[in-house]
């Protein structure tokens, strides 16, 4: 557990807020999401275990490709942070930390990859050099801006994350497949945020011309989102 408290509502709680409350709760009355915090544990579901149609293939072949390249290129951001903070005993478990957690998350994708036969990503190594050269790239000009990185990177796979949750939730469907998948994406939904709140906790917005970097990141995130969901 990262140990960095944040001290008012969160962004983290504002964004989980924003998907479909009402639809989530009913589904996490029936089943554990996985997440540490959730006590759900009792009641176990119904799940089908039914093949999934080629229409619901169809749907969650991109968004799992996307998130396996997401997280390839996530892996990257820190090991790009590390090589260049690496050094300051402070801030190394820090990032480590989070670095962990993508390396699990690139896992949890690569087996979801390989179960439902997904076509990975053909710019791999795009998303690798990418993610090394952003992250390396803002943590030399200094921690704060490798905090604004991960601030800008977090909040747009946090609102990402939460979309496709949105769009699973609204399925409404007990299969046992959609279900796992679900729980994957809302966990590292959770996951996510709390690196972005760590990085704020960390000084993100002291970062020199912070809204320009930010702006500058965001726009790169969602147009490697968009390609990666097709290429
Ligand atoms: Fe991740
Ligand atoms: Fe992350």
């Amino acid at each position: 557990m990262p140990r960095i408290s944040t001290s008012s509502v969160s962004t983290r709680t504002l964004l989980k807020l924003a998907v479909a409350p009402t639809k989530l709760r009913i589904q996490q009355a029936h089943y554990t999401t996985g997440n540490k915090n959730d006590s759900n544990e009792a009641e176990a579901p119904n799940l089908s275990s039914r093949k999934l149609t080629q229409e619901e293939l169809e749907f969650i072949k991109p968004m799992i490709r996307v998130d396996q390249a997401g997280e390839i290129g996530a892996n990257f951001i820190y090991m790009g942070q590390i090589a260049v903070l690496g050094k300051d005993k402070n801030l190394r478990p820090i990032l480590q930390e989070m670095w962990d957690q993508e390396k699990v998350h690139l896992a949890r994708f690569d087996e979801l990859i390989a179960q439902h036969r997904v076509r990975p990503t053909l710019l791999r190594p795009l998303w690798e050099i990418a993610g090394f050269a952003v992250g390396a790239g803002t943590a030399l000009m200094g921690k704060e801006a490798a905090m604004a990185c991960t601030e800008a990177v977090e909040t747009v796979i946090g609102d990402h994350y939460n979309d496709q949750l949105r769009k699973l939730v609204q399925l409404n469907d007990q299969n046992k497949d959609l279900v796992d998948l679900s729980k994957t994406v809302q966990q590292f939904r959770d996951d996510e945020l709390e690196h972005h709140d760590i990085a704020v906790e960390m000084d993100a917005q002291k970062a020199p011309f912070h809204d320009v970097l930010s702006s500058v990141i965001k726009q790169g995130c969602k147009t490697a989102i968009w390609v990666a969901e097709r290429v």
